[in-house]
């Protein structure tokens, strides 16, 4: 190998020749090493790292205090399976969840591995619960690519393909989208139809939303949409999932996204930036309907690993420690002010938005409709990354970048990342 560059084209090839299209690599980048906002690859370039793992690293990497409680963890035990015995940081991080979700209202959690896994989890549990079968999502949802997952997510490509046929018995209906002139009550209106025209409301077992969609473009569901969920389900016994896989963990300037609503959900699914990098995820709820399931009916060999657990509890000590909640909102308000600059210059940024730290623009042509410009988002994202700028795009039409950067990035790195992107504008748009 003649050097470093060498190298990145090397694994690169290898990438191609061993790993299946299917997964996609959205930057062509060998990613070396990370700290705080930044990572390097192996060519040495540095990155400012607004992806974050797709909402995974709030905390930042490699935050001294996860590695310090996964170092204890190790030389401890690293995986016992709590089917099998239970251990210590387990429980206590049930404790902690269910405390954050549930107040003093009795709550119970339990841990799995992956964001989908919970999913399928707050259904089944749903179910148990219920013994009723249907279940509600939303168009533009995104719950994961397991069958359920991909089954209730409300995006037909990538994840729907021809992967069916799809797990039976479940709806979709419009999510609100105020930019597009799709309000609250139109969305209402199209949930009552479908509970008037394909599934009675004593059949529901749940209904499953965001409170603010990630990969169906950062929309956030307006508080009078929440708080009217709420009541329907409380009329009908329908559980109400609030899937905070994204917007958990501060990213959307409180704990939980729900929180913004004034509501209390049923069951909550958490994953991504809980145990800041470690794969865990869980489902923490009403004790009643957490118990729904016979012994037995709930668990995963991986579930609730110790070493996962271990990071969680450091994760959740460090937020207080540092007040990354309110950090976020600080840091969300002042890159929503800078992009509102940009839109200001560059009218093909539609919209600017931002729930707390998850905020994001959505890009369209030139003329009356606004349409989506899916080529305009690709073409930004590209020049970000030339710029040291890693971002991503989501939304049904692909025309959204969304900012996904750790709690812990500092003004400085807002500010660069503005400045990376104004570039990128001017190069694509004026150039
Ligand atoms: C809201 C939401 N639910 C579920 C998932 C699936 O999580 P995982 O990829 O860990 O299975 C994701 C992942 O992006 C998500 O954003």
């Amino acid at each position: 190998m003649n050097s470093k560059v060498d190298e990145a084209h090397h694994l690169l090839r290898q990438r191609d020749q061993f790993v299946p299209r299917g997964i996609v690599n959205a930057h062509p980048l060998v990613i070396d090493r990370a700290q705080g906002s930044e990572l390097w690859d192996v060519d040495g370039k540095r990155y400012l790292d607004f992806v974050g793992g797709i909402g995974v690293l709030n905390i930042g990497h490699n935050h001294p205090n996860v590695v310090k409680a996964v170092q204890g963890q190790l030389s401890k035990i690293t995986h016992a399976c709590f089917q099998v015995a239970a251990y210590q940081p387990y429980i206590e991080l049930a404790k902690r969840l269910s405390q954050m979700v549930g107040g003093e209202v009795a709550h119970k959690a339990v841990l799995f591995t992956s964001g989908a896994e919970a999913v399928e989890n707050a259904i089944k549990i749903a179910r148990a619960h219920t013994n009723r079968s249907a279940v509600i999502a939303f168009r533009g949802g995104f719950h994961g690519r397991t069958l359920l997952g991909t089954t209730l997510t409300g995006m037909s490509q990538p994840y729907k393909q021809n992967f069916g046929p799809f797990a039976p018995e479940i709806f979709h209906t419009p999510y609100p989208n105020e930019y597009r002139g799709f309000s609250s009550d139109m969305a209402l209106a199209a949930l009552n139809e479908l509970l008037a025209t394909q599934v009675a409301a004593d059949r529901v077992a749940a209904i499953i939303i965001e409170p603010v969609q990630g990969d169906g473009g950062f929309l956030a569901a307006p508080v009078a949409f929440l708080k009217a969920l709420r009541k329907l389900t409380e009329q009908h016994g329908i559980v109400l999932i609030l899937d905070e896989i994204q917007t958990g963990f501060g990213r959307t300037g409180k704990m939980f996204g729900f929180q913004h609503a004034g509501i209390q959900p049923d069951l909550v699914t958490v994953a991504k930036s809980l145990a800041g990098g470690f794969p865990l995820s869980g489902v923490v709820g009403r004790a009643e309907i957490m118990d729904a399931p016979l012994p037995g009916g709930l668990g995963g060999t991986y579930g609730g690993n110790a070493l996962a657990c271990a990071a969680a509890l450091a994760v959740i000590d460090t937020y207080a420690e540092e007040k990354l909640v309110e950090r976020g909102q600080v840091l969300g308000d002042r890159l929503r002010d800078g992009l509102l600059r940009l839109q200001a210059r560059y009218p093909r940024i539609g919209d600017v938005r931002a729930t707390g730290f998850m905020v994001a623009i959505e890009l369209i042509k030139a003329d009356a409709e606004r349409s989506p410009d899916a080529d305009l988002t690709q073409q930004l994202i590209d020049q970000a990354r030339v710029g040291g700028l890693l971002v991503i795009k989501c939304g049904v039409y692909r025309n959204v970048m969304r900012f996904l950067a750790p709690l812990v990035t500092t003004e400085a790195q807002i500010d660069e990342a503005l400045e990376i992107l104004d570039g990128a504008l001017a190069r694509i748009l004026i150039a």
